[in-house]
């Protein structure tokens, strides 16, 4: 075996290896390794490992067609390429300034042994943290449609690993993570799953932790005319294995694909250490550069908007408490208003308002067009038509304020998941918007999915949501989807496509039981590997109960005042909510001004500590600035996390403004302590920082003129 070991990497670069040979091909950078090998049935396989320690041992490859001719049956191998990539790039916005692409290639071609003798490829990218693959269906004579009816790609894992994970719902990710090992992977307990069938599929990115100290991350990369991928968890074995959302036919296929086509890359992502799954930039570097010709249009910013006000209550989305609306059929102006409409002109006023004395670039206005009597959950067709305003929500008196204000609205476009309907309507709905001045749109997908049948995250759904990031940038317009499949990194290649929520976000805190305190600590870590959150923190008046005493009795958001500032750092977003009422805010001004000051897009980001679960203090260095934010936030213990401000340049001197817990403070017992100091710092200077049960600590450093 050994001997076949290094063949690809004594190749030269770039030359192919012949078949006959090659029994086993590997490739390796750094410490992670790579080696792919046919069994005697035929059947391909990879295996993962980095340094010593394994993290994929063989598993299977392959994809099954609907005729039962696809990959399933014996291969041969017919040869291999090799190539190394190494170079850098700059986001439009992100994390860091700078990317770096450097890894290993190499493809795998396969044939079927038997007739038609079909052709596949394998593409392997061996990075320093990680392997990305994917299939390739060459052009080739005899296949020119095909259906997916299953993948078969494995990830056996070496040991029964600690998991964070999430159950298998192919219409939502929003869900709180459980903790278990592989072998307690049991989704059953769980409500409101809507497929019940197997309580051992859960959804990617997964989390996971070995015994041995490696933390292994699987997911997805630019994830495009395909449906999710979900993994089926074998509790005895600890091997996962691909499961791909079904459509709406109900014969099991899959995805429709026309050759020569590929499938998105499946990626692992590996680390010894935490910090160093957080790091990783493999997603992003499988990734197709942006398509889009011109950017300058768009800008990474923080809102506020007409919205928890309607979460925790006091407010509603509707203008009349009355049901059987029909579009086109019904006199909104004869109405009775229901005295709650959130979206009415003068409360949008004073958010503007708001939004313009802080320096916040926009307002969001949720449940301003007609059509919230009738939402959700009685899976019709036309809900929504994006363009007729309630009779109080003035929408020309609005752009003209909005204008004199130097802000700018958000639009809303709630599709009440009747994604046909949008879909005819998203032309005049994009011209709206841009008569009115609106260039950025929030989008949502709540309920089940019409076209009937389809989930929120199959094939049909998935080109959905690329078709409207392709759209929105057509008509230069930023967009921010909640309910849409889970993000694979695709904002690289669509940068107006600023976030998704696509997990359980702050919004939960106001309605339900809750997200547990741990829960940003896990999210970075699963969810956030795609792409930014649009998370919505920034809540400060955590008691409830303040908006609506009647329905919130008891209610409070699981954090502390200060952990909710950590957050802006803490969970990476380009779009950043201030998603607490104008009142609140001015409650805590003081607090409020680290909200103001921190920065929406970077030039450098350090993960200084982090435990999936646990812990994670990150600093980042503001886009074009000596300005450095640190968030620091813990689960349900209280810490003292000492960290070193060794990134600060040396020899600047900095004003330190300290936004912590208070004495004691904890989530649930006194979540609104805090305390609010400065301190003068310098690279070479320490921090202790004591963080309450539930709580956080946020930082900001300016540089002090000498
Ligand atoms: C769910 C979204 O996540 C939330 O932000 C929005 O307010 C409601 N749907 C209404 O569209
Ligand atoms: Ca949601």
């Amino acid at each position: 075996m050994k001997k076949f070991l290094y063949l690809a990497l004594l190749l030269p670069l770039g030359q192919r290896a012949s078949a006959q040979h090659a029994a086993s091909l590997t490739a390796r950078l750094d410490k992670v390794s790579l080696t792919v090998a046919l069994a005697a049935n035929g059947q391909p396989t990879y295996a993962v490992h980095y340094g010593s320690k394994t993290v994929i041992t063989p598993s299977r490859l392959g994809l099954a067609f609907a005729s039962g001719q696809g990959f399933e049956g014996p291969l041969v191998l017919t040869g291999s390429d090799t190539k190394e990539v190494d170079d850098t790039w700059q986001p439009v916005w992100g994390e860091v300034k700078s990317i770096r692409n450097h890894y290993r290639q190499l493809t795998v071609h396969l044939r079927q042994a038997a007739a038609p003798g079909r052709r596949l490829d394998v593409v392997f990218r061996v990075f320093a943290d990680g392997v990305g693959f994917r299939y390739e269906v060459p052009q080739q004579p005899g296949l020119t449609y095909f259906t997916v009816q299953d993948e078969l790609t494995e990830f056996n894992l070496p040991g029964n690993h600690k998991a964070f994970w999430i159950p298998g719902d192919y219409d939502s990710n929003e869900y709180t993570y459980s903790t278990t090992r592989l072998s307690e992977v049991d989704t059953t307990p769980i409500e409101p799953i809507q497929q019940k069938s197997d309580p051992h599929r859960i959804q990617t990115p997964l989390m996971l932790k070995s015994d041995d100290g490696l933390y292994v991350n699987i997911h997805e990369a630019a994830l495009v005319n395909y449906p999710a991928m979900f993994l089926n968890v074998n509790t005895q074995t600890f091997g996962l294995r691909s499961q791909l959302v079904p459509d709406a036919t109900g014969t099991g296929a899959k995805a429709y694909l026309q050759a020569p086509e590929h499938t998105p890359w499946r990626t692992i992502v590996v680390s010894d250490k935490a910090p160093g799954v957080l790091a990783s930039k493999l997603i992003l570097n499988l990734n197709e550069p942006s398509a889009l010709t011109s950017t300058e249009w768009i800008r990474p910013q923080k809102f506020v908007g007409v919205w928890w006000e309607m979460h925790v209550n006091k407010a509603s989305w509707n203008y009349a408490d009355t049901s059987n609306i029909k579009l086109g059929g019904t006199n909104w102006n004869r109405l009775k208003p229901n005295g709650r409409h959130g979206a009415n002109t003068a409360n949008v006023k004073r958010y503007i308002d708001f939004a313009a004395t802080h320096g916040l670039a926009s307002v969001l206005v949720e449940g301003w067009n007609v059509g919230w009597e009738d939402w959700a959950g009685n899976w019709k067709e036309e809900v929504f038509d994006f363009v007729t305003p309630y009779p109080d929500f003035n929408v020309a008196e609005l752009q003209q304020y909005a204008h004199s204000k130097g802000v700018k609205l958000m639009m809303h476009h709630e599709t009440s998941s009747s994604v046909t309907n949008y879909e005819r309507r998203q032309d005049a709905a994009y011209r709206f918007m841009r008569e009115h001045n609106y260039d950025a749109v929030k989008t949502g997908y709540v309920g089940r999915i019409i076209p009937r049948g389809e989930h929120h995250d199959g094939q049909w759904m998935v080109n959905h949501y690329v078709h409207t990031a392709q759209k929105t940038a057509a008509n230069q317009i930023m967009v921010d989807m909640h309910e849409s499949v889970r993000p694979t990194g695709l904002h690289r290649t669509y940068p107006n496509w600023l976030a998704s929520e696509a997990a359980r976000g702050n919004e939960f805190n106001a309605w339900s039981t809750g997200n547990p305190p741990e829960h940003e600590t896990i999210l970075p870590f699963t969810r956030l590997m795609g792409g930014p959150m649009d998370y919505t923190p920034g809540i400060f008046q955590i008691q409830l109960e303040s908006w609506n005493p009647a329905q919130n009795k008891g209610k409070q958001v699981h954090t502390t005042l200060a952990k909710q500032l950590a957050l802006y750092v803490t969970l990476y977003s380009p779009l950043q909510m201030a998603a607490d009422l104008p009142e609140a805010y001015e409650q805590h001004l003081d607090a409020f001004q680290f909200i103001k000051d921190v920065a929406v897009d970077w030039d450098d980001t350090r993960v200084l500590l982090a435990e999936p679960g646990e812990y994670i203090t990150t600093a980042r260095k503001a886009k074009g600035k000596e300005e450095w934010y640190v968030g620091s936030i813990t689960d349900e213990n209280a810490r003292t996390q000492t960290l070193k401000l060794d990134f600060l340049t040396p020899g600047q001197r900095y004003e330190a403004t300290i936004y912590a817990d208070g004495p004691g403070a904890s989530w649930n017992k006194n979540p609104m302590a805090y305390q609010i100091r400065k301190q003068q710092v310098t690279s070479r200077s320490t921090f202790k920082l004591q963080l309450a049960p539930g709580g956080g600590a946020a930082i900001s450093l300016k540089p002090v003129q000498k």
